[in-house]
């Protein structure tokens, strides 16, 4: 952990000073698009869900037991949100006791996604409607969440049995959307235990995740045992020195998610250096390569860093005073983002395709995923138009 520089100026903050041509008609228009998908999606998903990412911009369909399973029930609540159609209720409803099932039945649940995954099909209900079950079985991820923790080091290990000597003492910058449900369970409980292992963890991830620069390691190892600190590298990005696109719009919306509920004005602080770090290596559409280390060069958008990206911005913009610079320049900066994925990285002109946004990466180094669908992607983008349509209360 070193001092770190400086934040950079923002390099586009002229054309940030004004929002892009898009009103409110705009995104309706692209929300609604987003919704006749999901409605025919409806018929071919049934009961399965949407894999994490396309073969041919088509999801395969697989049984509740990745990380990404949420996403869908999370996309039936934003629009049922937007249309009033109880069709949309009950199909993202209905999941809630096969999320219960697969946390009574242990089926994957041996990771930090919990938040993730119990956020969108579980927390979501409950805000919405005041599905009870939904509610109860969101406190048990939780839970089963807070078990994850490394007591010495203060960190909640993202992946594997906590034994596991390849992951043990692993955190990954991700989870920092997943600390949201602690922080729900918290407030709904009363209990201070939920609440206290999340600002630990947020607090030592932030100090070694985000570099001098503020840019971000994807993962970094602790020892679990004494809580030293030993190294930074990277599982889905370029090289372990360069930065994750994905994982640094992960760390934008999750530090302000956590300022929405701590209040603690370091927090903005630092999604502020990495929403500046990010905005300043776009290229020219805006939509950022899979790897920030691309400024300029043939490789893969990844248009689902885009959209977590511009519900970052939007985020942390609300969270910063009236008179701060950067708060006109964060929330124009999102509308451009989106206006831009809006215009040329849908797949409004494919009938075929099940997924809403094109061009994404799931895993480069795995070769998964690689210029598809991410479903993850279409989920962030559904949210950004929600936030860009109307006022709203996040599920996170
Ligand atoms: N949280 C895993 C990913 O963003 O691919």
């Amino acid at each position: 952990m070193g001092v770190r520089k400086e934040r950079e100026p923002l390099k586009r903050r002229e054309l940030f000073m004004s929002p892009p041509h898009a009103g409110k008609d705009f995104w309706r228009e692209a929300m609604n698009c987003s919704v006749n998908k999901i409605e025919s999606n409806i018929r071919v998903f049934k009961d399965l869900y949407p894999g994490p990412a396309g073969v041919g911009n088509r999801y395969p369909l697989i049984k509740n037991t990745d990380w990404t399973s949420s996403f869908w029930p999370g996309m039936l609540f934003l629009a049922w949100e937007h249309t009033g159609n109880d069709l949309y209720r009950r199909a993202g409803e209905a999941r809630v006791a096969d999320f219960r099932e697969r946390l009574d039945r242990r089926i994957e649940t041996g990771t930090h996604d919990l938040g993730f995954l119990y956020t969108l099909s579980c927390v979501a209900p409950w805000r919405l409607f005041g599905n009870a079950t939904a509610r109860e079985t969101a406190i048990m991820a939780a839970d089963m969440l807070l078990l994850r923790r490394h007591e010495k080091a203060g960190v909640i290990q993202a992946w594997g049995d906590l034994n596991d000597p390849r992951q043990r003492g692993r955190v990954i910058i991700d989870c920092a959307m997943n600390l949201p449900l602690l922080y729900w369970a918290g407030e709904e409980t009363g209990e201070p235990r939920y609440r206290e292992v999340a600002v630990k963890h947020i607090n030592i991830a932030n100090a070694f995740l985000i570099r001098e620069d503020w840019s971000t390691f994807h993962t970094y190892f602790f020892d679990a045992d004494t809580g030293s600190p030993i190294r930074g590298n990277t599982a889905q990005g370029y090289s372990d020195a360069s930065c994750w696109a994905r994982g640094q719009a992960w760390g934008i919306y999750g530090n302000a998610l956590s300022y929405r509920y701590l209040r603690d004005p370091a927090l903005l602080e630092i999604a502020r250096g990495l929403a500046r770090y990010f905005l300043n290596r776009l290229p020219e559409d805006l939509v950022a390569y899979w790897d920030l280390i691309f400024l300029q060069v043939s490789e893969e958008r990844d248009s689902s860093a885009a959209a977590i990206a511009v519900c970052g911005l939007l985020e942390l913009s609300d969270g910063l005073d009236a008179k701060d610079p950067d708060k006109e320049a964060f929330k124009n900066a999102a509308q451009h983002i989106a206006a831009s994925l809006a215009a040329s990285y849908t797949t409004r002109e494919s009938l075929e395709s099940t997924g809403l946004l094109l061009h994404g990466v799931y895993s480069k180094p795995d070769k998964k995923g690689v210029d598809e669908c991410a479903i993850f992607g279409d989920y962030f983008y559904m949210e950004c138009l929600t936030r860009l349509c109307r006022v709203w209360e996040p599920y996170w």
